[in-house]
């Protein structure tokens, strides 16, 4: 395997979480593959950081990456790993997806079974070959981005089943300003989603530092 730290990082989907995470590794010198549905997204978020960007389309980001920030809503997942089945083989994929829609009252519910968790699920949807991450959801975006590259550093959480993968995974939370804290394997997920024990939007409820977890 290539040294972690040239391992090619892709970034699928500029939307809130996208945005931040491009941004926060471009400002940690970490080049990055820009790609969105949408190319033009793709080439103005380039533009916006600057030559340590480069916008591809999905397929070709797909092809040219080995880590995928994969920043689409939990129901789109689904449709990528389907649609990019094959060329997803090998790939390490980073899953931030909450399992949540904008409910009536102004809030989110969630939108699978209360002991279900989103990574428990696209785990099972994963095509042969790639190895999963639940990683970079455990903040909202604005968190993602102002808690970045603070001293002490705040935490990340991440959960894989696949230990060959921690290093990557920890590389990647580290370039983008963190430290991370593996919970476990993907049947952890749930803590670490929205409405987990260890979301800002749970019973969390705030970042931390390596001081302050207990897990
Ligand atoms: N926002 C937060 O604070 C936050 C925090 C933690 C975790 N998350 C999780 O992070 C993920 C992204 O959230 P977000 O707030 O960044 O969402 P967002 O702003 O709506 O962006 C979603 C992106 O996914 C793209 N997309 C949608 N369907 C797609 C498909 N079938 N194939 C390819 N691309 C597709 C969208 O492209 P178009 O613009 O073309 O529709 C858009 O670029 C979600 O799973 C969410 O639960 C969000």
């Amino acid at each position: 395997m290539q040294a972690i730290n040239n391992q090619k990082i892709a970034v699928i989907g500029l939307g809130n979480i996208g945005q931040v995470v491009a941004t926060n590794l471009a400002k940690n010198n970490r080049t990055v593959i820009v790609a969105d549905r949408n190319i033009e997204k793709a080439n103005r978020m380039a533009v916006h950081l600057g030559s340590i960007a480069t916008p591809l389309s999905i397929e070709e980001a797909i092809k040219a990456a080995d880590i995928i920030v994969l920043s689409v809503w939990f129901s789109a997942i689904k449709e990528v790993f389907e649609q990019y089945d094959s060329l997803l083989q090998g790939k390490i994929i980073i899953d931030p997806s909450n399992p949540i829609a904008p409910n009536d009252k102004g809030g989110f519910d969630k939108i699978i079974g209360e002991t279900e968790s989103a990574g428990q699920i696209n785990a099972t949807l994963l095509p042969k070959g790639a190895k999963l991450a639940k990683a970079l959801g455990t903040l909202g975006a604005t968190n993602l981005a102002n808690a970045a590259n603070q001293q002490p550093e705040n935490v990340l959480f991440y959960a894989t089943d696949d230990t060959t993968i921690n290093e990557a995974v920890e590389s990647l939370i580290q370039a983008n300003g963190f430290a991370p804290v593996r919970v476990g394997g993907i049947d952890q997920s749930i803590r670490i989603e929205v409405f987990g024990d260890l979301h800002e939007y749970g019973a969390l409820g705030k970042t931390v530092t390596l001081a302050e977890v207990k897990i």
